[in-house]
């Protein structure tokens, strides 16, 4: 977007905004107030309390609906907007799946603009389109919170133009790099440091979510870091996508026992969809977490928690739904709102080990 028309956008973003809530329900009789009767003059006043209920519209749109964790992570943006609630703001939340489909998402976000969404919460399909996304939602004047898919800036880090430039856009989430770090450490801090035939090198196989999805690119890349900033060397038998998918997990998992048997030390998953396939596929093959192999996985989606103290899986790494939903949710408040806002919003990942 050229700068004029950024400045352009920006001051029909902040005029919409100071107009915010032009959706209210109810609106009060004033005729019936000219009327001057001691009766009318009371019902006018509970009238003109509920005459500044507002009455926000927001659109959500998220990538799949199809998704262990992003189903969390929209029940709870729904379920947080309950709790904020008054007798004076209502929130009308529409939530659209966007099933994984880049033209498809892109159409329901001209419908929330055409319905006039007075704030947008994004979940893009694909981070390479949010320029494009951005673009039209601000030129609408309706503010929008990104969330869960990072457009990356130019040098790979969080200083996206798009984001960076307009100060009623802005993203909420949790640094992948952490995550990855935590899953190494994980495997770093096992007795054996994840080297269970002692030949001197950790050997694993990852199983990658949606590549043009940062969390899956950082997991893959920081996973592997931490071993070796630990000192470990390490191996790589396999490196598949499995698009965040479990099915495609087990399948990528059972593929690779089959090629490498007992080669393989440790699996790593980026995210916990798949490694719920993956603790399918070991146990078909007859191995044991935790005694031949171990299995990592991020989220901690509760299955997952309930596995790692069982000692079915080595680990995850919280994944904080809640704690991403309602910081998402609060920020679109403040945008709703007309407060200022930060152009980033972080919330951290957790370890998770057998307790
Ligand atoms: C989660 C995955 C999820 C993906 C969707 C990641 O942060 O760890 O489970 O599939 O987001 O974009």
């Amino acid at each position: 977007m050229n700068k004029l028309k950024k400045i352009a956008a920006s001051a029909l973003a902040l005029a919409l905004l100071a107009g915010c809530g032009s959706s209210s329900t109810s609106a009060a009789t004033s005729a019936a107030a000219s009327e001057g009767s001691e009766s009318v003059a009371e019902e006018t006043t509970t009238e003109e309390t509920s005459a500044e209920a507002k009455t926000y519209n927001v659109g959500v749109a998220i990538y799949q609906f199809n998704d262990n964790f992003m189903t969390l992570y929209r029940n709870e943006i729904e379920a947080y907007f309950k709790t904020l609630e008054t007798d004076t703001v209502k929130y009308n939340v529409q939530i659209v799946d966007g099933a994984n489909d880049m033209a498809k998402q892109s159409e329901q976000v001209d419908a929330f603009i055409t319905q006039g969404m007075d704030v947008i919460i994004l979940n893009l399909v694909q981070t390479s389109s949010a320029d494009a996304i951005i673009d039209k939602v601000v030129s609408a004047g309706i503010p929008l919170v990104l969330i869960n898919r990072e457009p990356l800036g130019d040098n790979g880090d969080e200083s996206y133009a798009g984001i960076l430039d307009n100060p009623t856009v802005c993203y909420v989430g949790a640094d992948a790099r952490q995550s990855g770090t935590y899953q190494g450490e994980i495997v770093a801090e096992l007795p054996d440091h994840g080297d269970i035939n002692g030949d001197g090198k950790v050997s694993y196989i990852m199983i990658e979510g949606d590549p043009e999805n940062p969390d899956a690119q950082y997991r893959t890349q920081f996973s592997v870091k931490a071993l070796e900033d630990a000192g470990i060397t390490v191996e790589c038998l396999s490196d598949q996508v499995g698009n965040w998918d479990q099915v495609k997990g087990q399948e990528i998992c059972a593929n690779a026992l089959t090629q490498y048997g007992d080669a393989i030390e440790v699996v790593f998953c980026n995210n916990d969809a798949m490694a719920l396939g993956a603790a399918a596929a070991i146990s078909a093959a007859g191995r044991t977490v935790g005694e031949d192999i171990y299995l990592l996985g991020v989220d901690a989606l509760d299955e997952c928690v309930e596995m790692v103290n069982n000692g079915e899986m080595t680990g995850t790494v919280l994944n904080d739904a809640n704690g991403q939903s309602h910081t998402a949710v609060d920020v679109a408040v403040k945008l709703l709102n007309g407060e200022a806002i930060e152009n980033y919003y972080w919330v951290d990942y957790v370890k998770v080990t057998k307790q």
